[in-house]
């Protein structure tokens, strides 16, 4: 992977290193030209092309107070139900979806296969451990680094709800997109087996599969959902299973 560890202000150059050779990255001291992990004070960030972006939960502590949670169009399609409800996020990315369910009560597995966007995440949720609002919700969030397609076949865990969002086909203006999937999308491209993904998430028996789509996107792996619920970007892609 092309993609530099690099050290910011504050940063231990120790951890900075170890980092680098847990991901097979090379070690400068300042970010290259192209993408770079950069360990400083403030924890990890992924920066370049004039982007820069650290995952933050408590940003999304507006969004989860009570009241405003059920007012997310996830946790509204999702209804994962009584607290300790089981779900795999089979797609992590950096767990802010994740992170709405967790704040339901779900108990979720998150599954992220690509190693600095993993690295981000957990990155996050240490951080976030710390903060008194967030740290149970953190709790209830365990994250596999792997691919979920092989991951969710290789496990017995009963789920209730399983949950799809790999990234969507690629725009052609970025711009519209926000920095945190400009950089992210330089990292992974979209889905290439979605058929494999269904068939894994159905193989776990849950009651549901929701699947994140654009708004105007086929559908995944050309399965007809069993209903779809609307949003003015997006939609969510419902399987009721039997
Ligand atoms: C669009 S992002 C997910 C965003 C996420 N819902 C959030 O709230 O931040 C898609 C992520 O899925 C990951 N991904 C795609 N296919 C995967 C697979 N088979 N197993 C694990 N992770 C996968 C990608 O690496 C990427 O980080």
């Amino acid at each position: 992977m092309d993609i530099v560890v690099c050290m910011g202000e504050g940063a231990d150059r120790d951890e900075a290193q170890s980092l680098a050779s847990s991901l097979g990255a090379p070690f400068c001291d300042e970010p290259g030209d192209g993408l770079a992990l950069r360990v400083d004070g403030g924890g990890l960030s992924l920066v370049g092309y004039g982007l820069e972006y650290r995952g933050d939960f408590e940003q999304m502590i507006r969004r989860i107070e009570k009241g405003r949670l059920y007012h997310e169009m996830l946790v509204h399609v999702a209804k994962p139900g009584t607290d300790g409800a089981k779900a795999i996020d089979a797609a992590a990315g950096m767990g802010e979806d994740a992170l709405l369910l967790a704040a339901c009560g779900c108990e979720v597995t998150m599954y992220e296969k690509n190693v600095v966007i993993a690295a981000l995440l957990r990155d996050a949720m240490r951080r976030a451990e710390k903060n008194a609002f967030l740290c149970d919700i953190i709790g209830r969030m365990r994250l596999i680094e792997g691919d979920s397609v092989e991951l969710m076949q290789t496990t017995d865990e009963k789920v209730d709800l399983v949950y799809l969002d790999p990234m969507f086909p690629k725009r052609k203006k970025s711009g519209l997109i926000n920095k945190k999937l400009q950089l992210i999308q330089k990292l992974e491209q979209p889905c290439g087996d979605e058929k494999a993904m269904l068939d894994s998430a159905i193989a776990k028996h849950p009651k549901k599969i929701v699947i994140k789509r654009p708004l105007k996107g086929g559908y995944f792996a050309g399965v007809k959902p069993s209903y779809t619920v609307k949003g003015k970007a997006i939609r969510y892609d419902c399987i009721a299973m039997p």
